[in-house]
């Protein structure tokens, strides 16, 4: 067996990229043949009904413009209310014709029932759901002072998705529904200072590439992996700031959105209306998955040369490669008082 197997680590890799060579051009043709034609016949929203979680902020909130803008029924999820309110109003303006709003949060279970079976009473069914709720960071592993703050990373960036999607599964399938799911590209490119949230994201895709084959296709699932695209959380909001302490809400009201997460919204909702599988922004990302299958080292080499200069500037915003020295033994410290005033 061992001997097959080596025979196959030689064989196989090389034969599957000369035929993938060959098929390229045609699958391209195919693909493009396909767009046009899921394009032609894409989905119409109107007075469909989209559910969004993380819907009070940057990209949940401009899905929520592009639904409205194709005259859905919106249900808009988060826990900051009085932010969803105002939400509300401009996709009402834009072009929605009922629009709720229900303050709650994605890792409570019960909060998620609630929020889907009132969706259900009021609309009667549910065609989107899209799952925008998420926690960035922004610090090395080793600064954290805090571990309580690690389960909070993936209780809202993969239970956070799993939990609405398990409630609203059933409904899903009633109306050939989809699901919208924000991935990112940090679940197969890993950047610093983003351990968790990166574990998380590639748990997530994960998932629903697995749901995927289960539920055939009953209800599509669209997974959107995008890399920066200046909101909250590449903002230096809401993240986890020196250490495990977190920003207090209220300075999280920020002046959101950029040119970046209108366009990608817009594309999203596009993607999802078309039926895609994958909604992939920018695309060049793509080159680094080869990479990372077929030469890691050279995708190891190049993150060591452009990451390892701690005084370098970042291209993006914040100080993203910024180095402390890692945390002592003796500085791991209970739980965080401010830290739990933002998350309970
Ligand atoms: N921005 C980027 O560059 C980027 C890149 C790759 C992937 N993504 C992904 O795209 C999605 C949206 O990102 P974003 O930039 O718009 O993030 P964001 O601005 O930080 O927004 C996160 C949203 O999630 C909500 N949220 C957080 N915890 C919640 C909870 N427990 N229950 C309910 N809602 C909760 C927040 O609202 P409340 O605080 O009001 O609850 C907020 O509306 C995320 O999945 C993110 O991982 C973003």
């Amino acid at each position: 067996m061992d001997l097959l197997n080596a025979i196959l680590n030689l064989v196989v890799p090389p034969a599957g990229m000369v035929m993938l060579a060959f098929a390229w051009p045609t699958l391209s043709f195919l693909q493009t043949l396909e767009w046009f034609f899921k394009t032609l016949y894409r989905e119409n929203m109107e007075n469909k009904v989209v559910l969004i979680t993380g819907a009070s902020s940057a990209i949940g909130e401009q899905l929520a413009y592009e639904y409205a803008r194709r005259k859905a029924n919106l249900v808009l999820v988060a826990r900051r209310e009085h932010r969803l309110w105002g939400i509300r109003e401009n996709a009402r303006l834009l072009g929605a014709k009922h629009v709720l709003v229900m303050a709650s949060d994605v890792v409570k279970e019960e909060d998620c029932r609630r929020f889907i079976s009132d969706t259900i009473n009021y609309f009667g069914h549910l065609h989107h759901l899209v799952n925008a709720a998420s926690l960035g960071h922004n610090f090395y592993f080793e600064e954290a002072t805090d571990s309580s703050v690690f389960p909070h990373m993936m209780d809202i960036n993969f239970w956070g998705n799993v939990y609405p999607t398990y409630v609203a599964l059933p409904y899903l399938r009633q109306t050939r529904g989809r699901i919208l799911v924000n991935a990112s590209m940090e679940s197969w490119l890993p950047m610093p200072r983003m351990s968790l949230y990166a574990a998380a994201k590639a748990a997530v895709t994960s998932f629903y590439e697995t749901l995927r084959f289960e539920v055939k296709d009953d209800v599509g699932i669209t997974i959107a992996t995008h890399g920066w695209t200046g909101s909250d959380i590449s903002r230096g909001k809401f993240m986890l700031e020196e250490g495990s302490e977190m920003q207090w809400k209220e300075e999280r009201e920020v002046p959101l959105t950029g040119g970046h997460v209108k366009e990608f919204a817009k594309l999203m909702v596009a993607g999802a209306c078309r039926g895609d599988a994958y909604l992939k922004h920018p695309r060049w990302y793509d080159i680094f998955m080869l990479y990372r299958v077929f030469a890691p080292d050279v995708l190891g080499w190049t993150f060591r040369l452009l990451l390892s200069d701690h005084k370098a500037k970042p291209t993006i915003g914040r100080p993203l490669l910024e180095a402390s020295p890692p945390r002592k033994p003796s500085a791991i410290s209970p739980g965080s008082p401010r830290l739990q005033h933002i998350v309970e």
